[in-house]
C-alpha cells in the first residue's frame, strides 16, 4: 500500500524520547514541553504558543477563554472535520453553519458578509443574531488542507461586526497569508499533531495567541487551574489537557524537520498538479491569492470519486473521501443553518485525497499518477 499520510520520524525523535525514558521525565512536567512551545512560537512568529493534548482540546480551551457557553452561537463552516463542531458542542453553544467557496473549499466570505450585514446586530460590544438576540461568541474559520481564505477581508468584516476569530488552523502549520503564519491572525489559533498531520506527536495540539493575559489563562486552564506550586489549590474548574513531555520531545524533533517536510510536500503538490492536469475530469483546489500553503494532503475533485476511490484502494494506492458536511451528521442535522448553497455537499461528493506522506519516493508518486491514468484511460 502506498500510504496516504503517515508520520515521517527521521530526526532526533529516538534521542529525545530516550532521554525522557532514561531520566523518568515522561509525564506532564519536563523540559521538552517548554522547548517545543518555544520552537513552534519562534517558527510561526506567534508571541505565545501553549501546548495541549490535541487540536480539539485547543479549540475547546479557546472558546472557554472567550466565555462562550450555553445560549451563545459560534459560526463555523459546514465543510470541516467533526472536531470543530464537537468543540463547540462541548461548550453548550450552538453552531451556526456557513457554506464554503466551491473552488478554495474555505469559508464563503460573500455569504459571511451578507449574513453579518443582514442578520446580525451589534449590542454591548458583541455580535448578536437579530432573530433571537443571542450572542455570536466567535467565528471559527477552518484553513482546509492548509489553504486559507482572504484573511485581510475576514479580519475586516469580523472586526466591523465585533466578532472574535478562533482559527481552526489545525491543518495549516507552516501555511502563510502574505508572509504571516496561519493561527496568528485570530484571538486564538490552533494546531493539531495528530498522526496524519504535517508534523506529529502521535496526538497533540497547540494554542496560539498574541495576548499575554490570554496565554497565561490558556496555560492555567489546560493544566487543572492549579494556583500554587506546592499546595493542591485550584481556583476554577480546569482541564487536564496537557501535552506530556515524551510527546513534546517527539514534537521538538519534528519541528526541527518541518521546513524540509514542507519543501518536500510542495514538490509533491507541484508534481501531482503537473501530471494530473487534464486527466479525466480532475479539478484542483484553488489556492487563494496571497496564501503560501503547506501542501499537507493532496486532494482533487472528480465526478467519478467513488469509483476512483475503490479502484485506487484496490490497487494499493491508499486514498480517502473528504468530510461529510456537518449538516448531514445526525447530531448536527437540526442546526439553524445559515446558508445552504450545497457547495460543501458538492465537494464532499467529488473530493478524493491521494498519497501525500512526506517519505514517499518519486517512484511511488509516479505509481500513483500511473494508476490514476490507468483508471481514466485504461
Ligand atoms: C479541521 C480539523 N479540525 C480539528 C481537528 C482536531 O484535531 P485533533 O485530532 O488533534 O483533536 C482536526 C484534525 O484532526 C482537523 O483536521
Amino acid at each position: 500500500m502506498i500510504p496516504l499520510s503517515i508520520p515521517h520520524l527521521a530526526g532526533n525523535e529516538w534521542t529525545y524520547v530516550k532521554e525522557c525514558l532514561d531520566t523518568g521525565w515522561v509525564s506532564t512536567a519536563g523540559a521538552y514541553v517548554g522547548k517545543f512551545e518555544t520552537a513552534i512560537a519562534d517558527y510561526t512568529d506567534s508571541r505565545f504558543a501553549i501546548s495541549c493534548m490535541n487540536g480539539t482540546a485547543g479549540l475547546h480551551t479557546a472558546m472557554n477563554l472567550l466565555g462562550i457557553g450555553a445560549g451563545d452561537y459560534v459560526l463555523a463552516p459546514n465543510l470541516t472535520f467533526v472536531a470543530t463542531l464537537n468543540a463547540i458542542a462541548y461548550t453548550k453553544a450552538d453552531p451556526l453553519l456557513l457554506d464554503i467557496d466551491v473552488d478554495s473549499w474555505q469559508l464563503d466570505l460573500d455569504l459571511l458578509e451578507s449574513f453579518l450585514a443582514e442578520r446580525t446586530e451589534k449590542r454591548d460590544g458583541a455580535c448578536h443574531l437579530s432573530a433571537d438576540g443571542r450572542r455570536i461568541g466567535a467565528i471559527m474559520p477552518v484553513h482546509v488542507l492548509g489553504n486559507m481564505c482572504d484573511m485581510d477581508r475576514l479580519l475586516a468584516v469580523c472586526g466591523e461586526h465585533n466578532l472574535p476569530i478562533i482559527e481552526d488552523s489545525t491543518e495549516a502549520l507552516g501555511s502563510t497569508w502574505k508572509g504571516r503564519h496561519a493561527g496568528t491572525f485570530g484571538v486564538f489559533g490552533t494546531s493539531s499533531f495528530n498522526g496524519n498531520k504535517i508534523i506529529t506527536t502521535g496526538g497533540g495540539g497547540m494554542i496560539f495567541t498574541q495576548d499575554e493575559t490570554l496565554a497565561t489563562r490558556a496555560k492555567h486552564l489546560t493544566t487543572t487551574a492549579k494556583t500554587d506550586p506546592l499546595d493542591y489549590f485550584h481556583d476554577e474548574v480546569g482541564y487536564n489537557y496537557r501535552l506530556v513531555n515524551v510527546l513534546a520531545a517527539i514534537g521538538l524533533a519534528q519541528m526541527e524537520q518541518l521546513p524540509g517536510l514542507i519543501e518536500r510536500k510542495k514538490k509533491m503538490d507541484a508534481f501531482y498538479r503537473e501530471q494530473l492536469k487534464g486527466v479525466g475530469d480532475i479539478t484542483f483546489q484553488r489556492v487563494t491569492d496571497g496564501v503560501d500553503p503547506n501542501c499537507w494532503l493532496f486532494t482533487f475533485r472528480t465526478d467519478r470519486m467513488r469509483e476512483l476511490l475503490t479502484y485506487l484502494n484496490d490497487c494499493g494506492v491508499q486514498s480517502r473521501p473528504f468530510w461529510t458536511p456537518m449538516n448531514q451528521l445526525p447530531m448536527y442535522a437540526g442546526l439553524t443553518y445559515v446558508t445552504e448553497n450545497h457547495q460543501a455537499k458538492k465537494v464532499h461528493e467529488t473530493a478524493i485525497s491521494i498519497p501525500s506522506s512526506s517519505g514517499l519516493t518519486d517512484q511511488q508518486l509516479q505509481e500513483v499518477v500511473d494508476t490514476i491514468n490507468e483508471f481514466y484511460n485504461g
